[in-house]
């Protein structure tokens, strides 16, 4: 099988392992830490990071960081992998699904601006959703297989009603938009996520990063128990969300890479535009004129397929030796979701039935790829 995101692991990762052991080193108390956090903050336009355990942890911490807390509203996308949702569950507040966008399959301001019209009154610094009475917390865009939301038409929105910006942008490490570094861009904090099979990986992992130090700062101190002295003293109901040295370690001797590593993505990228272009109608992702996309999964959009023609051709993908896959499902149709507030979501159930993720690997070579852009020629074809 050509496989759909590979890590690849040959620069420094298993010399700095090495390091990390012959050193004693293996917790999140460690050199790593500290360089990989530099070299995100660096990469992202931002003055610090927080590393964590996941981009799950990071996103958990990141909404508690910016006040959601239980029973507030959290407003996202559909089309996203469940991890995002989840952190807006696991802070005790429920999604607000609005539908993405056709240009960028990010979430739509026009989108969002006519839900929040519709439905909530700035109330002070609250927003309060006037059908249920409860407060809208946070706005958490999604840059979707690695391509920038439009930070800018959200964040007008956003401002209007006084609602913080927390970005899930667990694939974005090397994205930017408008030309700004990710971090940089417009949301109060931004979460990458590490996981193995991301642009960059750290084994599992995440990182936390915003323009403002003081509330990076307080991530920080909520993502390590909250400590408020030397002794075990503590102020606040906190977590344990550090990133070890054992996966920073790997995490640094990846980012040392990011530069060759981004490039062979977008190599990747513009050989599948070239490759499947006009072919009965499907397209490739899109990429907005207003964000360089850190493009991390690459796919075929059978445009207005079924179910049914989305399976089909997934299957002789597979039978083909690909590693082709269908993708997300929207949140709104996942069981634990099922009950939550859903504007129409009409592009993102349009994906959901013809989206199939490619092979997209950093190092995927021109000749696999060329045998991936052939089978999916045969099996779009039927
Ligand atoms: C869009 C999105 N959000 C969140 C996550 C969660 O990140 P992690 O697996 O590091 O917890 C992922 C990836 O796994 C993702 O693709």
């Amino acid at each position: 099988m050509i496989p759909l995101a590979e890590p690849d692991l040959s620069g420094n990762e298993a010399a700095y392992l090495q390091e990390c052991i012959a050193s004693n080193y293996v917790s999140s108390v460690g050199p790593f830490v500290e360089r990989f956090e530099a070299l995100i903050a660096q990469s992202a336009g931002t003055a610090t990071a927080v590393a964590t355990c996941s981009g799950t942890a990071g996103l958990h911490v990141a909404l508690v960081a910016v006040g959601v807390g239980p029973g507030d509203l959290v407003v996202t996308p559909a089309y996203s992998f469940i991890a995002t949702a989840n952190a807006v569950a696991i802070a005790g507040a429920d999604p607000w699904f609005v539908d993405i966008s056709p240009a960028s399959w990010t979430l739509d301001p026009e989108a969002l601006d006519a839900a929040l019209a519709r439905d909530v009154v700035r109330n002070g610094n609250v927003a309060v959703h006037r059908p249920s009475g409860r407060r809208v917390a946070a706005i958490l865009p999604v840059h979707t297989l690695g391509h920038p939301a439009d930070l800018d038409a959200i964040a007008l929105v956003a401002r209007r009603y006084g609602v913080p910006i927390v970005a899930d942008a667990a694939a974005a490490i090397g994205a930017s938009y408008r030309g700004k570094p990710i971090g940089a861009a417009g949301a109060d904090l931004s979460v990458f996520s590490f996981n193995g099979n991301k642009t960059i990986t750290s084994g599992g992992g995440g990182a936390v990063v915003g323009p403002d130090p003081a509330l990076v700062k307080r991530v920080r101190h909520l993502s390590a128990t909250a400590r408020a002295g030397a002794a075990y003293q503590h102020d606040a109901v906190a977590f344990n969300y550090r990133m070890t040295n054992l996966q920073a370690a790997v995490g640094c001797a990846q980012m040392e890479r990011l530069g060759a590593i981004m490039a062979a993505k977008r190599a990747v990228r513009a050989r599948y535009v070239a490759g499947l272009a006009g072919l009965n109608g499907a397209g490739v992702p899109p990429a907005a004129t207003w964000a360089e996309s850190a493009f991390w999964i690459n796919g075929v959009d059978l445009a207005n397929a079924t179910d049914a023609q989305r399976t089909a051709a997934v299957d002789r993908l597979r039978k083909d030796g690909i590693d082709a896959r269908e993708f997300w499902q929207p949140l709104h149709r996942q069981q634990p979701y099922r009950g939550a507030l859903a504007e129409t979501q009409t592009i993102s159930e349009r994906l959901a039935a013809g989206f199939i993720a490619l092979p997209s690997s950093s190092n995927l070579s021109a000749s696999d790829q060329e045998r991936v852009i052939a089978a999916c020629r045969r099996a779009v074809a039927g």
